[in-house]
């Protein structure tokens, strides 16, 4: 047994015997119905339990025809997963001349696009997605919008706003809507009411009211639709974007933004669940707008435990205490494990793996770090414990976060593992505590295949591509782990989830291929494929030009089907477990 096998197993023996107590419940008070629902710490449809495995793939309604879509789903479904991530914002300044848009936000005024190129792209997602037995989560707005240059670099005014190049031609001359970053959101209403700081979008009330409108049209279109997961309401909200944040913002503007918006969703659409979206950063010292009410509701008679059955623990409140001791108990684990495994590294000695982007890992043992003091301005248990929000978000992007102290006696890929590992488990014993169910809405690791492609939430550049690499794909670069320590890491990740008791967990992203590519849309005929030919006459769109889904970094093109593999034996794992 390697390392993290060994670990996974030693996870789920110490998982089920300890960390996360799943309180009894009883079966008769289970509502019937077709709309996703929860019960206590699980979700539930027709009456019986729903655990799943996921994916995401923020750009399907900007694909060219409806069969691309159709396809897309179709490959999902074949691998087993039952939920997708979508994003159901498009917000432009321009109307552009090719391709998806949902609102138009232009100096103040907003207008929402109905037509074929509009929403009518997502009712074609919602349907065939119940088509094809597929939930879909739906975003309603993005924290990140970095600005992309325009033709011929005009240097950025204001030094804040991070940029893209899109000159035609150049290598960084990504389509529109490629980037998950690239689809408007709420920098994209900051600039165009006119205001400067990334918090005005959860405090003014103009943009609120605005972001309510545009909220309230997609929202009441789907009312009824089985096939709607969730409305979550922000891909990752947190204080700052590639907008500075105003030194106003806390915790409880992130808190009260998602308190006000869930009720708005709610007040349209009592059908389904609302989840935020965020990353799952804790602030165990903030003070709380929604505390934990340890008193337990009073009791019902049809809520009393069954005869021999055991009543309902309390929930432990997952504290600062608490998470030091699991780093403890963590660091001591891992270090037995490598011991076995012959890979501990002997205090002092760092080896620095070949995709370890910074040595600044290390923390004081006493300080929790930024993902668990609140830096973010995202108390993910607060606001777990709105009552209009149905369960609990995280993510895992260790390319792009620090999620804890690094123990500097594995080697580096154990080390992102373990982190993984700590993460979900922490994430399990918060949402515990409130008592809903949690779900891992996006992870990823990124491979030294995809490195040239790699480019983080807040920017519009790959910082380890060459032109040479991005082109062909081969990256020379030092950054990223092999696909084989990809496939551990996922396959670790999922056991420990699973494990844990998380309701859901999706994989970031999806690659499709085979797609119809239209010029100047996100899925572009490739100039690589272009013969000298078509350029000079101008037929760079024959109709059996094909091109794949978007890669930041996250997709699963290329990897020979591993990443499928991998997910497929999870869906048969979480389907074990019911
Ligand atoms: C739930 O029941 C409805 C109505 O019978 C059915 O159409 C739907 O497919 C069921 N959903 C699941 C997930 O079983
Ligand atoms: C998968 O997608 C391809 C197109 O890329 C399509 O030909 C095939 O039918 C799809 N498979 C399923 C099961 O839908
Ligand atoms: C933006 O709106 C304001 C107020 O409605 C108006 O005075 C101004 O001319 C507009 N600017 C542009 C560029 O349209
Ligand atoms: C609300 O949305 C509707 C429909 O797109 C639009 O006509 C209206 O101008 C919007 N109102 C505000 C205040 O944004
Ligand atoms: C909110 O934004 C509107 C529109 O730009 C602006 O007129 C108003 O002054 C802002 N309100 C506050 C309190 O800053
Ligand atoms: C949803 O269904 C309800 C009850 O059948 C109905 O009253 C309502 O008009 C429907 N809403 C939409 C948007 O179809
Ligand atoms: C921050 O708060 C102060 C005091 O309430 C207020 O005057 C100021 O306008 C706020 N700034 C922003 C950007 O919201
Ligand atoms: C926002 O970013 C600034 C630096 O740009 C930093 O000083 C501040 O602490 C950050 N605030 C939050 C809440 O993340
Ligand atoms: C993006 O986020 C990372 C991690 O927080 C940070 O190191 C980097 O400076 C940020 N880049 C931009 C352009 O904001
Ligand atoms: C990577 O490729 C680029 C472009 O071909 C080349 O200039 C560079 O020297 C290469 N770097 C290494 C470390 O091989
Ligand atoms: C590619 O997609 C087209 C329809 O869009 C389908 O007819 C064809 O069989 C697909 N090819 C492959 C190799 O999946
Ligand atoms: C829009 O699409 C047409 C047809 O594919 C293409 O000729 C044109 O160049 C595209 N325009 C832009 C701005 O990409």
């Amino acid at each position: 047994m390697n390392l993290f096998s060994w670990l996974s197993f030693l996870f789920c023996v110490v998982a089920a015997s300890a960390s996360v107590t799943i309180p009894s419940r009883t079966v008769e008070k289970r509502e019937s119905t077709s709309f996703v629902s929860t019960d206590g710490p699980d979700f539930v449809v027709n009456g019986s339990t729903l655990r799943y495995i996921g994916t995401n793939l923020y750009w399907l309604p900007a694909l060219n025809t409806n069969e691309d879509i159709w396809y897309t789903l179709g490959n999902i479904s074949a691998v087993g997963i039952k939920v997708i991530r979508v994003w159901a914002f498009n917000d432009v300044d321009t109307i552009p001349v090719n391709g998806t848009w949902f609102q138009l936000i232009q100096n103040g005024t907003l207008s929402i696009n109905e037509g074929p190129n509009g929403l009518q792209k997502l009712d074609t997602v919602i349907e065939m997605a119940e088509q094809q037995g597929l939930y879909v989560i739906l975003s309603l707005t993005n924290n990140w919008y970095p600005l992309p240059l325009l033709n011929n670099a005009i240097a950025p005014i204001n030094s804040s706003l991070f940029t893209r190049d899109v000159t035609l031609g150049t290598n960084n001359s990504l389509p529109r809507n490629y980037l998950s970053n690239d689809y408007g959101g709420m920098d994209l209403y900051v600039r165009q009411f006119g205001l400067d700081t990334h918090d005005q979008f959860y405090t003014n009330e103009t943009i609120l009211n605005s972001f309510l409108n545009y909220t309230t049209q997609v929202v009441q279109r789907y009312v009824n639709r089985t096939s709607i997961f969730s409305w979550e309401l922000a891909n990752d909200a947190r204080c700052n974007s590639t907008l500075a944040a105003s030194p106003n913002c806390t915790t409880e503007t992130i808190t009260t933004w998602h308190a006000t918006v869930a009720a708005h969703v709610k007040s349209i659409d009592p059908n389904h669940l609302v989840s935020s979206g965020n990353q799952g950063f804790m602030c165990m010292d903030c003070p709380k707008l929604y505390p934990l009410n340890p008193a337990p509701p009073p009791a019902q008679p049809s809520a009393s435990p069954a005869p021999g059955r055991k009543r309902r623990s309390l929930p432990q409140p997952f504290t600062k205490e608490k998470l030091l001791k699991d780093r403890a108990e963590s660091r001591r684990r891992n270090r037995e494990a490598s011991k076995r495994a012959g890979t501990l590294i002997e205090n002092g000695v760092r080896i620095r793996g070949r995709w370890v982007s910074t040595a600044e890992r290390r923390q004081d043992s006493q300080d929790v770090g930024a993902a668990f003091d609140g830096s973010y301005g995202v108390d993910s248990q607060d606001i777990l414990n709105i009552p209009e929000i149905g369960f609990g978000t995280f993510q895992f992007f260790p390319d792009q976060q620090s999620y804890g102290p690094a123990d500097q006696n594995l080697a580096p890929i154990d080390q992102t593992i373990s982190e993984g590992v700590d993460w979900i488990t922490s994430q399990a014993q918060s949402s515990a505590a409130v008592g809903k169910p949690v779900t891992l809405t996006g992870f990823g690791l990124v491979t030294q295949e995809n490195a040239p492609f790699f480019i983080p939430f807040n920017m519009t550049t790959a910082p380890y591509a060459t032109p040479q690499s991005q082109a062909t794909g081969q990256s020379n670069s030092t950054y990223g782990v092999t696909v084989q320590q990809q496939a551990s890491a996922y396959t670790t990740w999922l056991n420990s989830g699973i494990a844990a008791g998380l309701n859901g967990i999706m994989q970031y992203q999806w690659g499709q291929s085979n797609l119809t590519a239209v010029t100047g849309t996100t899925i572009s005929p490739s100039t690589t494929q272009e013969s000298p030919d078509q350029s000079t006459t101008g037929e760079s769109s024959s109709p059996d030009e094909t091109g794949e889904s978007p890669n930041d970094g996250y997709s699963t093109s290329g990897d020979d089907g591993e990443v499928q593999q991998v997910l497929g034996n999870a869906v048969q794992q979480i389907g074990s477990v019911g």
